[in-house]
Protein backbone atom coordinates (compact mmCIF):
# COMPACT_ATOMS: atom_id res chain seq x y z
CA UNK A 1 0.00 0.00 0.00
CA UNK A 2 1.54 3.30 -1.39
CA UNK A 3 2.33 5.64 1.76
CA UNK A 4 2.32 9.22 0.76
CA UNK A 5 1.82 12.14 2.79
CA UNK A 6 0.55 14.55 -0.20
CA UNK A 7 0.43 18.80 1.08
CA UNK A 8 -1.04 20.44 -1.74
CA UNK A 9 -1.67 23.78 -0.07
CA UNK A 10 -2.49 25.34 -3.52
CA UNK A 11 -4.80 23.32 -3.90
CA UNK A 12 -6.38 22.80 -0.38
CA UNK A 13 -10.02 23.30 -0.20
CA UNK A 14 -12.24 25.77 1.77
CA UNK A 15 -13.46 27.01 -0.95
CA UNK A 16 -16.35 29.11 -1.36
CA UNK A 17 -18.43 28.94 -4.69
CA UNK A 18 -20.35 31.77 -4.67
CA UNK A 19 -20.66 34.38 -1.95
CA UNK A 20 -24.37 34.47 -2.10
CA UNK A 21 -26.11 34.81 1.26
CA UNK A 22 -26.78 31.82 2.79
CA UNK A 23 -29.87 32.04 4.10
CA UNK A 24 -31.44 29.04 3.38
CA UNK A 25 -29.26 26.22 3.53
CA UNK A 26 -28.95 22.27 2.98
CA UNK A 27 -26.40 20.82 4.53
CA UNK A 28 -25.21 16.95 3.76
CA UNK A 29 -22.45 15.50 5.53
CA UNK A 30 -20.71 12.99 3.46
CA UNK A 31 -18.77 10.97 6.05
CA UNK A 32 -15.68 8.33 4.45
CA UNK A 33 -13.70 5.71 5.58
CA UNK A 34 -11.85 3.79 3.35
CA UNK A 35 -8.34 2.01 3.08
CA UNK A 36 -8.83 0.43 6.41
CA UNK A 37 -6.72 -2.48 5.85
CA UNK A 38 -8.56 -4.87 8.24
CA UNK A 39 -7.66 -2.08 11.32
CA UNK A 40 -10.33 -3.01 14.47
CA UNK A 41 -7.83 -1.30 17.14
CA UNK A 42 -4.93 0.52 17.70
CA UNK A 43 -2.22 -1.31 19.67
CA UNK A 44 -1.97 1.02 22.28
CA UNK A 45 1.71 0.86 22.22
CA UNK A 46 2.14 4.43 22.35
CA UNK A 47 -0.02 7.61 22.83
CA UNK A 48 1.43 9.16 19.72
CA UNK A 49 0.44 6.11 17.67
CA UNK A 50 -3.20 5.68 19.62
CA UNK A 51 -5.25 6.27 17.29
CA UNK A 52 -7.57 4.67 14.53
CA UNK A 53 -9.97 1.73 13.58
CA UNK A 54 -13.08 0.56 12.91
CA UNK A 55 -14.60 0.06 16.23
CA UNK A 56 -13.40 3.83 17.11
CA UNK A 57 -14.77 4.69 13.59
CA UNK A 58 -18.26 3.32 15.15
CA UNK A 59 -17.93 4.82 18.70
CA UNK A 60 -17.90 8.03 17.25
CA UNK A 61 -20.39 8.37 14.54
CA UNK A 62 -23.28 6.20 16.91
CA UNK A 63 -22.13 9.16 19.87
CA UNK A 64 -22.43 11.98 17.18
CA UNK A 65 -25.68 10.44 15.19
CA UNK A 66 -27.72 13.90 15.93
CA UNK A 67 -25.32 16.38 15.03
CA UNK A 68 -24.11 14.51 11.97
CA UNK A 69 -27.72 13.89 10.44
CA UNK A 70 -28.12 14.12 7.41
CA UNK A 71 -25.17 12.22 6.08
CA UNK A 72 -24.04 9.85 3.80
CA UNK A 73 -21.46 7.01 5.62
CA UNK A 74 -19.30 5.77 2.29
CA UNK A 75 -16.74 3.14 2.74
CA UNK A 76 -14.22 3.40 -0.66
CA UNK A 77 -12.87 -0.10 -0.25
CA UNK A 78 -9.38 -1.87 0.97
CA UNK A 79 -11.25 -2.58 4.34
CA UNK A 80 -10.16 -6.40 4.65
CA UNK A 81 -7.31 -7.69 6.02
CA UNK A 82 -4.65 -9.63 4.53
CA UNK A 83 -5.53 -13.11 3.67
CA UNK A 84 -4.19 -15.06 6.31
CA UNK A 85 -6.10 -16.93 9.21
CA UNK A 86 -5.82 -13.84 11.33
CA UNK A 87 -6.77 -11.55 8.80
CA UNK A 88 -10.04 -13.00 7.97
CA UNK A 89 -10.88 -13.28 11.30
CA UNK A 90 -10.34 -8.90 10.89
CA UNK A 91 -11.93 -9.09 8.26
CA UNK A 92 -15.45 -10.79 9.28
CA UNK A 93 -15.37 -8.64 12.13
CA UNK A 94 -14.93 -5.24 9.98
CA UNK A 95 -17.56 -6.93 7.98
CA UNK A 96 -19.69 -6.87 10.74
CA UNK A 97 -19.64 -3.84 11.97
CA UNK A 98 -20.00 -2.52 8.21
CA UNK A 99 -23.39 -4.17 8.28
CA UNK A 100 -24.02 -2.75 11.65
CA UNK A 101 -23.15 0.85 11.29
CA UNK A 102 -25.69 0.67 8.22
CA UNK A 103 -22.92 2.04 5.79
CA UNK A 104 -24.74 3.69 2.86
CA UNK A 105 -22.11 2.34 0.19
CA UNK A 106 -19.13 0.24 0.22
CA UNK A 107 -16.24 0.18 -2.28
CA UNK A 108 -14.96 -3.47 -3.41
CA UNK A 109 -11.19 -2.62 -4.11
CA UNK A 110 -7.47 -4.61 -4.38
CA UNK A 111 -7.75 -5.84 -0.73
CA UNK A 112 -11.39 -7.53 -1.26
CA UNK A 113 -10.14 -9.21 -5.08
CA UNK A 114 -7.26 -10.90 -2.82
CA UNK A 115 -9.64 -12.45 -0.74
CA UNK A 116 -10.18 -15.97 -0.53
CA UNK A 117 -13.12 -16.71 -2.94
CA UNK A 118 -15.12 -19.24 -0.59
CA UNK A 119 -14.28 -17.44 2.69
CA UNK A 120 -15.28 -13.86 0.64
CA UNK A 121 -18.49 -15.34 -0.74
CA UNK A 122 -19.71 -17.03 2.36
CA UNK A 123 -19.01 -13.59 4.20
CA UNK A 124 -21.11 -11.89 1.70
CA UNK A 125 -23.50 -14.22 2.15
CA UNK A 126 -24.59 -13.91 5.75
CA UNK A 127 -24.54 -9.73 5.87
CA UNK A 128 -26.58 -7.49 3.34
CA UNK A 129 -23.48 -4.93 2.40
CA UNK A 130 -24.69 -2.20 -0.22
CA UNK A 131 -21.64 -2.67 -2.64
CA UNK A 132 -21.12 -0.59 -5.13
CA UNK A 133 -18.44 -1.69 -7.28
CA UNK A 134 -17.95 -2.72 -11.05
CA UNK A 135 -17.08 -6.34 -9.94
CA UNK A 136 -20.03 -8.84 -11.24
CA UNK A 137 -22.84 -9.19 -8.99
CA UNK A 138 -22.56 -6.13 -7.52
CA UNK A 139 -24.49 -2.38 -8.29
CA UNK A 140 -22.74 -0.33 -10.04
CA UNK A 141 -24.33 2.09 -8.97
CA UNK A 142 -27.15 3.37 -6.34
CA UNK A 143 -29.04 7.00 -6.82
CA UNK A 144 -29.88 8.86 -2.77
CA UNK A 145 -31.90 11.79 -2.36
CA UNK A 146 -31.77 13.40 0.50
CA UNK A 147 -33.19 17.22 1.17
CA UNK A 148 -32.92 18.89 -1.80
CA UNK A 149 -29.82 16.91 -3.14
CA UNK A 150 -29.86 14.04 -5.89
CA UNK A 151 -27.33 11.96 -5.57
CA UNK A 152 -25.59 9.69 -7.90
CA UNK A 153 -23.20 7.44 -6.36
CA UNK A 154 -20.86 4.83 -8.85
CA UNK A 155 -18.02 3.06 -8.93
CA UNK A 156 -17.87 3.31 -13.08
CA UNK A 157 -15.53 6.08 -14.15
CA UNK A 158 -17.61 7.03 -17.37
CA UNK A 159 -20.93 6.95 -14.99
CA UNK A 160 -22.19 10.25 -14.68
CA UNK A 161 -25.78 11.68 -14.15
CA UNK A 162 -25.63 15.10 -15.49
CA UNK A 163 -28.40 16.16 -13.92
CA UNK A 164 -27.25 14.97 -10.47
CA UNK A 165 -24.32 15.13 -7.78
CA UNK A 166 -22.07 12.58 -8.56
CA UNK A 167 -19.88 11.25 -6.46
CA UNK A 168 -17.23 8.20 -7.60
CA UNK A 169 -16.39 5.86 -5.32
CA UNK A 170 -12.19 4.32 -6.84
CA UNK A 171 -9.24 3.06 -5.38
CA UNK A 172 -6.91 5.23 -7.68
CA UNK A 173 -4.77 6.82 -6.70
CA UNK A 174 -5.49 10.86 -6.73
CA UNK A 175 -3.33 11.58 -9.53
CA UNK A 176 -5.46 9.51 -11.34
CA UNK A 177 -8.54 10.70 -10.05
CA UNK A 178 -7.84 14.52 -10.99
CA UNK A 179 -7.58 13.33 -14.86
CA UNK A 180 -11.39 11.77 -14.41
CA UNK A 181 -13.73 14.81 -15.88
CA UNK A 182 -17.16 15.09 -14.73
CA UNK A 183 -17.55 14.45 -11.22
CA UNK A 184 -18.09 16.55 -8.08
CA UNK A 185 -16.43 14.50 -5.69
CA UNK A 186 -14.32 11.73 -6.03
CA UNK A 187 -13.67 9.25 -2.52
CA UNK A 188 -11.16 6.63 -2.73
CA UNK A 189 -9.09 4.41 -0.70
CA UNK A 190 -5.60 4.62 -2.22
CA UNK A 191 -4.15 4.38 1.01
CA UNK A 192 -2.55 7.96 0.57
CA UNK A 193 -2.20 10.57 2.96
CA UNK A 194 -4.36 13.99 1.92
CA UNK A 195 -3.38 16.56 3.94
CA UNK A 196 -7.48 17.58 3.23
CA UNK A 197 -9.66 17.43 0.41
CA UNK A 198 -7.47 18.28 -3.20
CA UNK A 199 -9.77 20.21 -5.69
CA UNK A 200 -9.00 20.13 -9.61
CA UNK A 201 -9.00 22.12 -12.13
CA UNK A 202 -12.03 20.78 -13.44
CA UNK A 203 -13.51 21.34 -9.93
CA UNK A 204 -13.66 18.15 -8.52
CA UNK A 205 -13.10 17.65 -4.75
CA UNK A 206 -10.74 14.41 -4.29
CA UNK A 207 -10.15 13.09 -0.70
CA UNK A 208 -9.20 9.62 0.74
CA UNK A 209 -9.81 7.56 3.65
CA UNK A 210 -7.48 8.43 5.63
CA UNK A 211 -4.86 4.69 6.00
CA UNK A 212 -6.27 2.18 9.32
CA UNK A 213 -9.03 4.90 9.91
CA UNK A 214 -6.40 7.31 11.94
CA UNK A 215 -8.76 9.88 11.42
CA UNK A 216 -12.65 9.91 10.05
CA UNK A 217 -13.13 12.23 7.22
CA UNK A 218 -16.47 14.44 7.07
CA UNK A 219 -17.08 16.45 3.50
CA UNK A 220 -19.73 19.26 4.27
CA UNK A 221 -22.08 20.23 1.88
CA UNK A 222 -24.27 23.19 1.98
CA UNK A 223 -26.33 24.43 -0.64
CA UNK A 224 -27.55 27.99 -0.58
CA UNK A 225 -30.71 29.34 -1.71
CA UNK A 226 -29.00 29.93 -5.25
CA UNK A 227 -28.17 26.02 -5.76
CA UNK A 228 -24.67 26.42 -5.01
CA UNK A 229 -22.85 23.89 -2.76
CA UNK A 230 -20.15 24.95 -0.70
CA UNK A 231 -17.28 22.74 0.72
CA UNK A 232 -16.00 22.34 3.86
CA UNK A 233 -14.19 19.51 5.72
CA UNK A 234 -12.75 18.02 8.73
CA UNK A 235 -10.85 15.14 9.95
CA UNK A 236 -12.05 13.42 13.05
CA UNK A 237 -8.77 12.12 14.59
CA UNK A 238 -10.16 8.31 16.40
CA UNK A 239 -7.81 8.70 20.06
CA UNK A 240 -8.49 7.10 22.83
CA UNK A 241 -10.99 9.29 24.18
CA UNK A 242 -13.50 7.79 21.82
CA UNK A 243 -15.27 4.92 23.59
CA UNK A 244 -17.04 1.68 21.12
CA UNK A 245 -20.40 0.68 21.56
CA UNK A 246 -21.43 -2.26 23.63
CA UNK A 247 -22.48 -3.81 20.74
CA UNK A 248 -19.03 -2.90 18.87
CA UNK A 249 -17.48 -4.36 21.96
CA UNK A 250 -19.18 -7.66 21.63
CA UNK A 251 -17.75 -8.03 18.28
CA UNK A 252 -14.00 -7.29 19.32
CA UNK A 253 -14.29 -10.22 22.05
CA UNK A 254 -15.87 -12.00 19.66
CA UNK A 255 -12.42 -11.66 17.46
CA UNK A 256 -10.12 -12.12 20.51
CA UNK A 257 -11.98 -15.17 21.41
CA UNK A 258 -11.20 -16.50 17.79
CA UNK A 259 -7.81 -15.16 17.97
CA UNK A 260 -7.23 -16.96 20.89
CA UNK A 261 -8.18 -20.26 19.59
CA UNK A 262 -6.24 -19.35 16.09
CA UNK A 263 -2.92 -19.55 19.22
CA UNK A 264 -4.14 -22.87 20.49
CA UNK A 265 -4.83 -24.32 17.09
CA UNK A 266 -1.02 -23.72 16.23
CA UNK A 267 1.55 -26.13 16.57
CA UNK A 268 4.18 -26.23 18.99
CA UNK A 269 7.49 -24.63 16.98
CA UNK A 270 9.96 -27.90 18.23
CA UNK A 271 11.64 -27.15 21.83
CA UNK A 272 14.99 -27.22 21.61
CA UNK A 273 18.07 -26.19 23.88
CA UNK A 274 18.00 -22.68 22.56
CA UNK A 275 17.11 -19.54 24.66
CA UNK A 276 17.77 -20.02 28.17
CA UNK A 277 15.85 -17.48 29.46
CA UNK A 278 16.71 -14.35 32.05
CA UNK A 279 17.33 -17.03 35.25
CA UNK A 280 20.58 -18.68 33.67
CA UNK A 281 22.19 -14.86 33.22
CA UNK A 282 21.35 -14.80 37.50
CA UNK A 283 24.20 -16.74 38.30
CA UNK A 284 27.15 -14.34 36.68
CA UNK A 285 24.82 -11.06 36.01
CA UNK A 286 23.51 -10.15 39.06
CA UNK A 287 23.50 -6.37 39.03
CA UNK A 288 22.56 -6.26 35.17
CA UNK A 289 19.55 -7.91 36.16
CA UNK A 290 18.48 -5.70 38.80
CA UNK A 291 18.69 -2.89 36.63
CA UNK A 292 17.01 -4.76 33.70
CA UNK A 293 14.26 -4.98 36.30
CA UNK A 294 13.47 -1.86 36.46
CA UNK A 295 13.27 -0.94 32.95
CA UNK A 296 9.88 -1.31 31.06
CA UNK A 297 11.22 -4.24 29.38
CA UNK A 298 11.13 -6.21 32.21
CA UNK A 299 6.96 -5.65 32.18
CA UNK A 300 5.85 -5.89 28.55
CA UNK A 301 3.90 -8.95 29.37
CA UNK A 302 1.79 -7.61 31.98
CA UNK A 303 1.37 -4.37 29.28
CA UNK A 304 -0.35 -6.89 27.48
CA UNK A 305 -2.28 -8.69 30.21
CA UNK A 306 -3.78 -5.05 30.87
CA UNK A 307 -5.09 -4.71 27.88
CA UNK A 308 -6.29 -8.85 27.25
CA UNK A 309 -3.93 -9.38 24.59
CA UNK A 310 -1.88 -11.90 26.04
CA UNK A 311 -3.36 -14.38 23.31
CA UNK A 312 -2.61 -12.12 20.20
CA UNK A 313 0.32 -13.39 17.90
CA UNK A 314 0.20 -9.79 16.48
CA UNK A 315 1.14 -8.53 19.96
CA UNK A 316 2.77 -10.84 21.96
CA UNK A 317 5.51 -11.04 19.05
CA UNK A 318 7.57 -7.97 20.19
CA UNK A 319 6.77 -7.80 24.01
CA UNK A 320 8.31 -11.67 24.68
CA UNK A 321 11.69 -13.80 23.65
CA UNK A 322 11.86 -15.63 20.77
CA UNK A 323 7.82 -16.02 20.19
CA UNK A 324 7.50 -19.05 17.75
CA UNK A 325 11.06 -19.73 17.26
CA UNK A 326 12.30 -23.22 18.19
CA UNK A 327 12.66 -23.05 22.13
CA UNK A 328 11.36 -19.87 22.60
CA UNK A 329 8.23 -18.32 23.58
CA UNK A 330 5.08 -20.28 22.60
CA UNK A 331 2.37 -19.36 25.01
CA UNK A 332 1.96 -18.17 29.16
CA UNK A 333 0.84 -21.63 29.81
CA UNK A 334 3.21 -23.46 28.42
CA UNK A 335 6.63 -21.15 28.27
CA UNK A 336 6.45 -18.50 31.66
CA UNK A 337 10.38 -18.24 31.83
CA UNK A 338 10.15 -16.63 27.98
CA UNK A 339 7.43 -13.70 28.60
CA UNK A 340 8.99 -10.19 28.66
CA UNK A 341 12.23 -8.12 26.31
CA UNK A 342 14.80 -10.16 28.18
CA UNK A 343 18.29 -10.57 27.83
CA UNK A 344 18.45 -12.45 25.00
CA UNK A 345 16.32 -10.18 23.28
CA UNK A 346 19.26 -8.16 22.27
CA UNK A 347 22.11 -9.91 23.58
CA UNK A 348 21.33 -13.26 20.96
CA UNK A 349 20.89 -16.30 22.08
CA UNK A 350 22.94 -17.29 25.25
CA UNK A 351 22.90 -20.74 25.43
CA UNK A 352 26.63 -21.19 24.07
CA UNK A 353 27.95 -18.76 26.74
CA UNK A 354 26.45 -19.46 29.52
CA UNK A 355 27.70 -22.78 28.86
CA UNK A 356 31.33 -21.35 28.09
CA UNK A 357 31.26 -17.54 28.84
CA UNK A 358 34.13 -17.53 26.85
CA UNK A 359 32.51 -17.39 23.99
CA UNK A 360 30.89 -13.81 23.40
CA UNK A 361 27.26 -12.38 23.01
CA UNK A 362 26.09 -10.79 19.88
CA UNK A 363 27.00 -7.44 19.31
CA UNK A 364 23.55 -4.96 20.10
CA UNK A 365 23.23 -1.93 17.54
CA UNK A 366 20.26 -0.03 16.82
CA UNK A 367 18.83 -2.58 14.17
CA UNK A 368 18.15 -5.03 17.16
CA UNK A 369 16.34 -2.29 18.46
CA UNK A 370 14.53 -1.39 15.54
CA UNK A 371 12.53 -5.17 15.27
CA UNK A 372 10.00 -3.95 17.98
CA UNK A 373 10.73 -0.22 17.72
CA UNK A 374 8.87 0.28 14.76
CA UNK A 375 7.61 3.58 13.56
CA UNK A 376 4.11 2.71 13.74
CA UNK A 377 4.85 1.04 17.64
CA UNK A 378 6.98 3.06 18.98
CA UNK A 379 7.08 6.74 16.76
CA UNK A 380 9.45 8.14 19.38
CA UNK A 381 12.07 6.30 19.43
CA UNK A 382 15.16 8.27 19.24
CA UNK A 383 18.56 5.81 19.77
CA UNK A 384 20.92 7.39 21.81
CA UNK A 385 17.71 9.10 24.05
CA UNK A 386 16.36 5.26 24.34
CA UNK A 387 19.81 3.73 24.73
CA UNK A 388 20.08 6.00 27.41
CA UNK A 389 17.54 4.54 29.32
CA UNK A 390 17.75 0.90 29.14
CA UNK A 391 21.46 1.50 30.22
CA UNK A 392 22.64 -1.44 32.59
C1 LIG B 1 11.61 -7.86 21.25
C2 LIG B 1 11.18 -6.50 21.04
C3 LIG B 1 12.03 -5.38 21.56
C4 LIG B 1 13.36 -5.10 21.30
C5 LIG B 1 14.31 -5.90 20.41
C6 LIG B 1 13.65 -3.87 21.97
N1 LIG B 1 12.55 -3.42 22.65
FE1 LIG B 1 12.44 -1.75 23.78
N2 LIG B 1 10.50 -2.17 24.21
C7 LIG B 1 9.79 -3.24 23.74
C8 LIG B 1 8.48 -3.26 24.32
C9 LIG B 1 7.39 -4.27 24.06
C10 LIG B 1 8.41 -2.14 25.18
C11 LIG B 1 7.22 -1.71 26.01
C12 LIG B 1 7.19 -2.47 27.29
C13 LIG B 1 5.92 -2.13 28.04
O1 LIG B 1 5.85 -1.06 28.66
O2 LIG B 1 5.01 -2.96 27.98
C14 LIG B 1 9.70 -1.47 25.08
C15 LIG B 1 10.02 -0.33 25.78
C16 LIG B 1 11.26 0.30 25.69
C17 LIG B 1 11.61 1.48 26.40
C18 LIG B 1 10.74 2.23 27.37
C19 LIG B 1 10.18 3.44 26.69
C20 LIG B 1 9.78 4.51 27.64
O3 LIG B 1 9.44 5.60 27.14
O4 LIG B 1 9.82 4.30 28.85
C21 LIG B 1 12.89 1.82 26.03
C22 LIG B 1 13.69 3.00 26.50
C23 LIG B 1 13.33 0.82 25.10
N3 LIG B 1 12.31 -0.10 24.92
C24 LIG B 1 14.57 0.81 24.50
C25 LIG B 1 15.04 -0.19 23.66
C26 LIG B 1 16.34 -0.19 23.04
C27 LIG B 1 17.37 0.91 23.17
C28 LIG B 1 16.44 -1.33 22.33
C29 LIG B 1 17.59 -1.82 21.53
C30 LIG B 1 18.89 -1.83 22.18
C31 LIG B 1 15.18 -2.04 22.50
N4 LIG B 1 14.37 -1.32 23.31
C32 LIG B 1 14.88 -3.27 21.93
C33 LIG B 1 10.24 -4.18 22.86
C34 LIG B 1 11.54 -4.29 22.40
C1 LIG C 1 6.51 -4.42 16.31
C2 LIG C 1 6.54 -4.68 17.73
C3 LIG C 1 5.29 -4.53 18.55
C4 LIG C 1 4.07 -5.11 18.32
C5 LIG C 1 3.65 -5.98 17.15
C6 LIG C 1 3.22 -4.72 19.42
N1 LIG C 1 3.92 -3.95 20.30
FE1 LIG C 1 3.17 -3.08 21.97
N2 LIG C 1 4.93 -2.09 22.24
C7 LIG C 1 6.02 -2.18 21.41
C8 LIG C 1 7.00 -1.20 21.79
C9 LIG C 1 8.34 -0.98 21.12
C10 LIG C 1 6.46 -0.49 22.88
C11 LIG C 1 7.11 0.69 23.61
C12 LIG C 1 6.83 1.92 22.78
C13 LIG C 1 7.52 3.17 23.28
O1 LIG C 1 7.33 3.53 24.46
O2 LIG C 1 8.23 3.79 22.49
C14 LIG C 1 5.15 -1.09 23.16
C15 LIG C 1 4.30 -0.71 24.19
C16 LIG C 1 3.06 -1.28 24.44
C17 LIG C 1 2.22 -0.96 25.55
C18 LIG C 1 2.57 -0.04 26.70
C19 LIG C 1 1.98 1.32 26.44
C20 LIG C 1 2.20 2.23 27.63
O3 LIG C 1 2.27 3.43 27.37
O4 LIG C 1 2.32 1.76 28.76
C21 LIG C 1 1.07 -1.69 25.40
C22 LIG C 1 -0.16 -1.69 26.31
C23 LIG C 1 1.20 -2.45 24.19
N3 LIG C 1 2.43 -2.19 23.64
C24 LIG C 1 0.21 -3.29 23.69
C25 LIG C 1 0.31 -3.94 22.47
C26 LIG C 1 -0.81 -4.64 21.86
C27 LIG C 1 -2.19 -4.76 22.43
C28 LIG C 1 -0.35 -5.13 20.67
C29 LIG C 1 -1.10 -5.89 19.63
C30 LIG C 1 -2.32 -5.32 19.14
C31 LIG C 1 1.06 -4.74 20.57
N4 LIG C 1 1.42 -4.03 21.68
C32 LIG C 1 1.87 -5.09 19.52
C33 LIG C 1 6.19 -3.06 20.36
C34 LIG C 1 5.18 -3.80 19.79
C1 LIG D 1 16.95 -3.79 25.15
C2 LIG D 1 18.17 -4.47 24.89
C3 LIG D 1 18.88 -5.14 26.05
C4 LIG D 1 18.36 -5.98 26.97
C5 LIG D 1 16.93 -6.46 27.09
C6 LIG D 1 19.43 -6.37 27.81
N1 LIG D 1 20.59 -5.76 27.43
FE1 LIG D 1 22.42 -6.01 28.22
N2 LIG D 1 23.14 -4.52 27.06
C7 LIG D 1 22.43 -3.88 26.07
C8 LIG D 1 23.25 -2.83 25.53
C9 LIG D 1 22.83 -1.87 24.43
C10 LIG D 1 24.48 -2.87 26.23
C11 LIG D 1 25.69 -1.96 26.06
C12 LIG D 1 26.28 -2.07 24.71
C13 LIG D 1 27.09 -3.29 24.56
O1 LIG D 1 28.15 -3.35 25.13
O2 LIG D 1 26.64 -4.20 23.82
C14 LIG D 1 24.39 -3.97 27.17
C15 LIG D 1 25.38 -4.38 28.03
C16 LIG D 1 25.36 -5.53 28.80
C17 LIG D 1 26.47 -6.11 29.51
C18 LIG D 1 27.84 -5.54 29.63
C19 LIG D 1 28.62 -5.61 28.41
C20 LIG D 1 30.00 -5.03 28.60
O3 LIG D 1 30.72 -5.03 27.61
O4 LIG D 1 30.30 -4.57 29.71
C21 LIG D 1 26.03 -7.23 30.13
C22 LIG D 1 26.83 -8.20 31.00
C23 LIG D 1 24.64 -7.34 29.82
N3 LIG D 1 24.26 -6.31 29.00
C24 LIG D 1 23.82 -8.34 30.30
C25 LIG D 1 22.45 -8.32 30.17
C26 LIG D 1 21.57 -9.20 30.90
C27 LIG D 1 22.01 -10.26 31.87
C28 LIG D 1 20.31 -8.87 30.52
C29 LIG D 1 19.01 -9.45 31.01
C30 LIG D 1 18.75 -9.29 32.40
C31 LIG D 1 20.40 -7.79 29.54
N4 LIG D 1 21.70 -7.50 29.37
C32 LIG D 1 19.32 -7.25 28.88
C33 LIG D 1 21.15 -4.17 25.66
C34 LIG D 1 20.29 -4.97 26.35
C1 LIG E 1 28.81 -18.67 34.21
C2 LIG E 1 28.73 -17.25 34.31
C3 LIG E 1 27.97 -16.53 33.23
C4 LIG E 1 26.68 -16.75 32.83
C5 LIG E 1 25.72 -17.85 33.29
C6 LIG E 1 26.39 -15.72 31.87
N1 LIG E 1 27.48 -14.92 31.68
FE1 LIG E 1 27.59 -13.33 30.49
N2 LIG E 1 29.56 -13.09 30.97
C7 LIG E 1 30.22 -13.81 31.91
C8 LIG E 1 31.56 -13.31 32.03
C9 LIG E 1 32.60 -13.81 33.01
C10 LIG E 1 31.69 -12.29 31.09
C11 LIG E 1 32.88 -11.49 30.79
C12 LIG E 1 33.62 -12.20 29.72
C13 LIG E 1 34.81 -11.47 29.22
O1 LIG E 1 35.10 -10.40 29.76
O2 LIG E 1 35.39 -11.98 28.30
C14 LIG E 1 30.39 -12.17 30.45
C15 LIG E 1 30.08 -11.24 29.47
C16 LIG E 1 28.81 -11.00 29.02
C17 LIG E 1 28.48 -9.93 28.11
C18 LIG E 1 29.44 -8.92 27.55
C19 LIG E 1 29.74 -9.17 26.11
C20 LIG E 1 30.32 -10.53 25.86
O3 LIG E 1 29.64 -11.31 25.18
O4 LIG E 1 31.40 -10.82 26.37
C21 LIG E 1 27.15 -10.00 27.88
C22 LIG E 1 26.29 -9.09 27.01
C23 LIG E 1 26.66 -11.11 28.64
N3 LIG E 1 27.69 -11.72 29.31
C24 LIG E 1 25.34 -11.52 28.66
C25 LIG E 1 24.90 -12.67 29.26
C26 LIG E 1 23.56 -13.18 29.15
C27 LIG E 1 22.45 -12.53 28.35
C28 LIG E 1 23.50 -14.31 29.90
C29 LIG E 1 22.30 -15.21 30.07
C30 LIG E 1 21.77 -15.75 28.83
C31 LIG E 1 24.81 -14.52 30.46
N4 LIG E 1 25.63 -13.52 30.06
C32 LIG E 1 25.14 -15.58 31.24
C33 LIG E 1 29.69 -14.82 32.65
C34 LIG E 1 28.46 -15.39 32.50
Amino acid sequence: MIKKIISMQVLLLFLVLSSASYGQTDRLNIIYTGSLQGQLEPCGCSPKSDFGGMARIEGYISAHEEDLSPYLLIDAGNFSGKNTPQGKLKTTAIIDLISSMKYTAVGYSENEKTQEKDFFASLLNSHTIPFVSAMPGHSKSASYSQNSFDINLSSVPEDIKPEKLNILITGISWADAKDLNGWDIIITSSGEELEGPVMTENSTVIVSGYPKGNKIGILTLNKGSDGNIRYSHRWQPTGKDIKETESTQAILDTYNSKVSDLMKETDKPPTGTTYTGVTECTLCHQPFIDSWEKTRHAHAFASLEEVGKTSDPECVVCHVVGFRETGGFFNIESTPQFANVQCEVCHGIGRAHVEDYLKTTEPVTEKTCLKCHTEENSPEFDYPVYLEKIKH
